[in-house]
């Protein structure tokens, strides 16, 4: 048998476990800031949906219910200004995750084919490009990228780790070159609605695409704006040609969003309220945590957007990292993101108003 896992890097969270159990013998407890996982309530109006739909005995479909893509579509045109958004242009997913993973080889990738993503990323796209064989390419620039074998680019903004996000030239710049070159591209836009000092606008914009959305898809996540992390809740919009081939093999898979999880998903996309709330709530732990940090001597770069402060003190990531826990404050090291990531650490706003307290006085 050969194992597949031995393509894939060494799961790197192990690593940060002595760091986690230093931070945890904080005689006030640890400050957890690495994993960016939501710790908010899941808004009432979501779990109603979920347990109204708790009796559902039969088989959910992979399209979804025609509820839920009128849901995705109107959220689509609605939110990211794309028009023209059909049926055909959507397709639900089991949380974002599984799809970046599992892509290369849905789209049937595989040794000789190449995939790129940015030199400092989350580290699935890798792993999707591992898990077929295809080779996997970082990039700084995507247009310098050669075309040759390349067959998928993944583009992210607002960016896991740093936070930058991509100006809408630059994105219509990539879409025109990717489509120049024939090359599909895949943005993960999952922290599109926390932008603080830019506003991210998705390639499915008019003005980005153009209107067409032929070569292009955007993943979009509920995971971050609306606290469904543990519910599984993803989508995809954009090339119709592109998504009912994954369709097709998706139904074959039972890649199938629960029944209950569509219903929540629906009432998640049709109200912005508890959006705002969230953002809100992010907004406040981060002025402080940025404060504090700077206050400390971090300097901190990019963040305009996402749940992360892409802070760096100037030495190499793990001593960082170890500084912290010392104080009972658990971040991510760079270099789980890239090696270009060696000498930031990731610091999460995913805590409690509490515990973010806590860390804003530790650092003082
Ligand atoms: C850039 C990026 N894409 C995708 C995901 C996966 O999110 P989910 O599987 O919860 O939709 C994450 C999670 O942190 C992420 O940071």
């Amino acid at each position: 048998m050969s194992a597949v896992s031995s393509r894939l890097p060494v799961f790197p969270w192990d690593k940060l476990e002595p760091y986690k159990a230093t931070a945890a013998a904080h005689p006030d407890g640890i400050v957890d800031l690495s994993v960016g996982t939501p710790v908010d309530p899941v808004p009432a109006l979501i779990q109603r949906a979920l347990v109204e739909a708790a009796d559902s005995p039969g088989y959910p479909t992979v399209w979804g219910t025609p509820a839920l893509r009128d849901a995705l579509t109107g959220w689509v045109e609605r939110r990211l200004g794309a028009r023209g958004v059909t049926h055909a242009n959507v397709l639900p997913v089991v949380g974002s995750k599984e799809l970046v993973a599992w892509l290369p080889t849905q789209l049937g990738l595989g040794a000789g084919d190449r995939v790129a993503f940015p030199r400092l990323a989350y580290p699935t796209y890798e792993v999707g490009a591992r898990l077929c064989g295809a080779e996997p390419v970082p990039y700084d620039d995507p247009t310098q990228l050669d075309p040759a074998g390349l067959k998928l680019l993944w583009l992210n903004s607002p960016s896991n780790p740093t936070g930058a996000v991509l100006a809408p030239e630059e994105l219509t710049r990539i879409v025109a070159w990717a489509r120049e070159h024939g090359v599909l591209l895949f943005s993960d836009e999952c922290y599109l609605e926390l932008g603080w000092e830019a506003e991210p606008v998705s390639v499915l914009h008019p003005d980005v695409c153009g209107g067409s959305y032929d070569g292009i898809v955007a993943v979009h996540s509920l995971s971050k704006r609306s606290n469904l992390a543990g519910y599984r809740a993803a989508f995809l919009a954009g090339d119709q040609a592109v998504l009912g081939e994954l369709l097709k093999i998706r139904k074959h898979g039972g890649m199938m969003t629960p029944a209950p999880v569509q219903a929540a998903t629906v009432a998640a996309l049709g109200d912005d309220t508890h959006v705002r709330e969230q953002r809100e709530r992010y907004a406040a732990r981060r002025s402080a945590l940025r404060a504090a940090l700077e206050a400390h001597g971090f300097r901190i770069d990019h963040s305009e957007a996402s749940l992360y402060l892409w802070s760096t003190r100037d030495e190499p990531c793990w001593d960082t990292v170890a500084h912290l826990a010392e104080l009972g404050i658990l971040v991510a090291p760079g270099d789980f993101y890239g090696p270009a990531g060696e000498r930031h650490v990731r610091v999460a706003l995913t805590a409690t108003d509490e515990r973010v307290e806590a860390a804003v006085k530790r650092l003082g």
